[in-house]
């Protein structure tokens, strides 16, 4: 009897809050996609909606306090005669990006995409009419780019939104709905999502945080059930490999495989909503950050990264083991700004050189610091030298023998020490490169 209460008591304690944990358990095909996710390591997103239009953002609804039927007059002059997929496929193939994530529906409420559930989409409700993520979506497939959605939890448009959410106040004639009737809508568009277009790369979910409290220093619990047991449940069982990401700034919910970031390396916060590092766990990683100041299409938004900024993003990125995704806003035409275009095909040119050291790598032994990230594959260490003044280079001690140390373009021998005194590199004479100097290092 005794054993048996000891028994029980010990499967209460370890595997109790282990079962929880441990409720999703991802297929075969989701385990692939994940790892297919982290070698590709760099994908573009795109903020693409009516709100181009206005050129100023795509919160201009809420930011410019647009009543709902004066937003809705944009969709009936929302025309992109110069969409073409082909170029934005090809353009992205040419940035050495692997996958594109694009809104499928953003906090205004427009869907992109042709949906049975609203008619408040860009093929019923444009003289467009056309649905601009098939045509993406095929392209894709040709030209083998994967494709996400993102998909807004958060609506200012529909009634059904109801309890509203901490934005979108200003906006005039909002209804009242039943929350319960939105989940059904969203759980229908999801699936229209998942079965439009055949196998899509994932789901990246934005939004969550609308419905939580912020008290001037933090976030506090969602008020609303967002039933993501069952929409999560549905993406899984309709797609197994699609991997699904949330935009919420907090830990893992169960069911998610990947876990993002938003204008914040992994860890760090300074933008005030960064997740807090004790709450990234081991799934893959993804950080986006805007080509300028802005999501969508900003006409007066000057703030253009240079080359150097947004190369060594992606540098960073990899040193922190996760994804860039770099987003552009497409103009209302369709067309993607000229030096947005110049950017990408920059950070391609220094990819096709240099690709080896970040696509398929894991994070590097050395912790990423102003001076140095470094990334990994196999037994070899590329340390990426993003100062060029530096002359010595100092880490902690490597536990394993180096066998070689190496500048990654040259291949020219440097000489090195792994000693009690921390693994030791001179840089020599060399003159280093204003963006990226890389070592390869060599272990046993
Ligand atoms: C924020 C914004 C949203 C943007 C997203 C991208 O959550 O609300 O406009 O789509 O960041 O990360």
């Amino acid at each position: 009897m005794r054993k048996i209460i000891f028994k029980i008591l010990f499967s209460i304690i370890l595997i109790g809050p282990y079962s929880k944990a441990q409720k999703y358990v991802p297929s075969s095909e989701n385990l692939e996609s994940r790892e297919w996710f982290q070698n590709a390591r760099f994908g573009l997103f795109v903020h693409w909606g009516v709100y181009s239009i206005l050129g100023d953002g795509e919160w201009v609804m809420n930011n410019q306090n647009i009543s709902i039927s004066e937003y809705e007059k944009l969709p009936t002059f929302f025309n992109p005669i110069d969409y073409d997929p082909v170029e934005w496929v090809s353009m992205v193939k040419e940035a050495g990006m692997k996958y594109i994530t694009i809104t499928s529906r953003h906090h205004d409420g427009f869907s992109m995409f042709d949906t049975k559930m609203s008619d408040y989409n860009i093929v019923q409700s444009t003289p467009y009419g056309k649905d601009i993520i098939k045509l993406l979506a095929e392209e894709c497939r040709k030209q083998g780019i994967k494709l996400f959605f993102y998909y807004s939890l958060l609506d200012w448009n529909r009634d059904d939104y109801f309890p509203r959410g901490r934005t979108g106040k200003g906006i005039a004639e909002r209804g009242k709905g039943k929350w319960e009737s939105y989940i059904k809508f969203m759980k229908g568009q999801i699936r229209e999502l998942l079965t439009q277009y055949g196998e899509i790369g994932g789901i990246w979910f934005d939004g969550h945080w609308d419905q939580k409290e912020w008290d001037g220093t933090k976030f506090g619990d969602s008020k609303v059930d967002w039933h993501y047991d069952e929409i999560y449940g549905m993406i899984h069982e309709l797609q197994p490999q699609a991997l699904i990401g949330n935009n919420h700034h907090i830990g893992v919910i169960s069911g998610e495989d990947f876990q993002m970031f938003e204008k914040d390396l992994p860890g760090e916060n300074t933008t005030g909503y960064g997740t807090p590092e004790d709450q990234i766990g081991s799934l893959p990683l993804e950080v986006c950050e805007t080509i300028n100041g802005s999501w969508g299409f900003n006409l007066q938004d000057r703030k253009h990264k240079s080359n150097k900024e947004l190369i060594h993003y992606l540098i960073r990125a990899a040193g922190y083991g996760s994804n860039f995704l770099l987003n552009v806003g497409p103009m209302p035409n369709g067309k993607i700004q000229l030096e947005h275009k110049a950017s990408l095909k920059a950070i391609g040119k220094w990819l096709v050189k240099n690709g080896n050291t970040i696509y398929e790598t894991r994070k590097g032994p050395f912790t990423p610091n102003e001076n140095f990230v470094s990334t990994q594959k196999g037994n070899i260490i590329y340390l990426h030298v993003l100062n060029p003044e530096l002359k010595i280079l100092q880490m902690n001690k490597l536990p394993s023998q180096v066998k070689s140390v190496k500048i990654f373009n040259s291949k020219e021998s440097l000489n090195f020490r792994n000693d009690r005194y921390g693994f030791i590199v001179d840089m020599g004479n060399n003159q280093l490169d204003p963006i990226d100097t890389i070592v390869e290092i060599q272990i046993k």
